[in-house]
């Protein structure tokens, strides 16, 4: 079996790599576990300053895998990332998120807690939340609307329009967008030119950032328990089992 997450370290910088693309890198829960503890090593490792964050393929990652999703819904109701968006929020040394392609969902909203984030041309950021019956995560419900004001979000988290790179970067959502072909060699330069800086300068500029934050902690919880909730929901569980028989779903008979 091959690893559905590669870790590989060149000096200073963590390379994680997301790797399922048969299933556009959806993320189950040993990956998000395997990702969360990469981050965990980086903060611990003293000889490591960066940890960079991509996918394998054409696709950054697609998501929480919406047949996890519907497992949770009907018996076991642990969240797969319950432990993964407070690792990825907590951490101290810098995050870099090279996006290959598509990221969807907790794709995009993971991002938010990134400190640079190259883009691949192919880049498109997708929050599917609504039509899944649910509600977003990561942060995401205040952290968007505070980026990008609230109509923006509200295209993105209530229609759950994309944003491709080009909007993406004009929208300061993203630091850089370069040819497919060029992202590794931009997004290692970038951890590169990190790792030579003073790294405790650095964790205590992440710090001061991030610091003040406590309502990003308070709203992760708020919308984990929404989105619990919601995963039980007879629309979610339309909206999952179209997905998984590939048909349109059918929420003509909500109120
Ligand atoms: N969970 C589980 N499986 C997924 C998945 C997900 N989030 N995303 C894609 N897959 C699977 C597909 O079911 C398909 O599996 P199969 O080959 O066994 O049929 C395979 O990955 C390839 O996906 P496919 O849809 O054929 O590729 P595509 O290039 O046409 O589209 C996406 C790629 C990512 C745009 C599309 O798969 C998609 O929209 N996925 C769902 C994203 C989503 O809603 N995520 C949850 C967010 S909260």
């Amino acid at each position: 079996m091959t690893d559905t997450v590669v870790i590989a370290r060149t000096d200073a910088v963590l390379e994680i790599r997301l790797n399922r693309p048969e299933k556009k890198n959806a993320l189950t829960r040993a990956m998000y576990d395997a990702v969360a503890d990469a981050f965990i090593r980086v903060d611990a490792d003293p000889t490591l300053h960066v940890a960079l964050l991509t996918g394998t393929g054409d696709t950054f990652t697609s998501g929480n895998d919406i047949a996890d999703f519907q497992a949770r819904a009907t018996g076991n109701t642990e969240s797969s990332s319950s432990r993964f968006l407070p690792t990825l929020s907590a951490m101290q040394k810098p995050l870099i998120a090279a996006v290959n392609g598509a990221a969807i969902g907790v794709g995009t909203t993971m991002l938010m807690h990134c400190d640079l984030i190259v883009a691949a041309r192919s880049a498109r950021f997708v929050m599917p939340f609504t039509s899944l019956g649910l509600v977003p995560e990561a942060g995401s419900s205040l952290l968007f609307p505070r980026l990008l004001g609230h109509q923006r979000a509200s295209a993105l988290l209530l229609l759950g329009e994309p944003m491709d790179a080009a909007t993406a970067l004009e929208w300061g959502f993203v630091n850089r967008v370069v040819d497919d072909t060029e992202l590794m060699e931009t997004a290692r330069g970038v951890a590169r030119q990190l790792a030579a800086l003073p790294p405790q300068a650095l964790r205590l500029t992440k710090r001061l950032m991030r610091h003040g934050t406590t309502d990003v902690t308070a709203r992760i919880e708020e919308e984990l328990a929404l989105f619990r909730e919601r995963l039980v929901s007879p629309e979610a569980a339309e909206a999952f089992q179209a997905f998984i028989e590939k048909r349109k779903p059918d929420f003509s008979r909500f109120s």
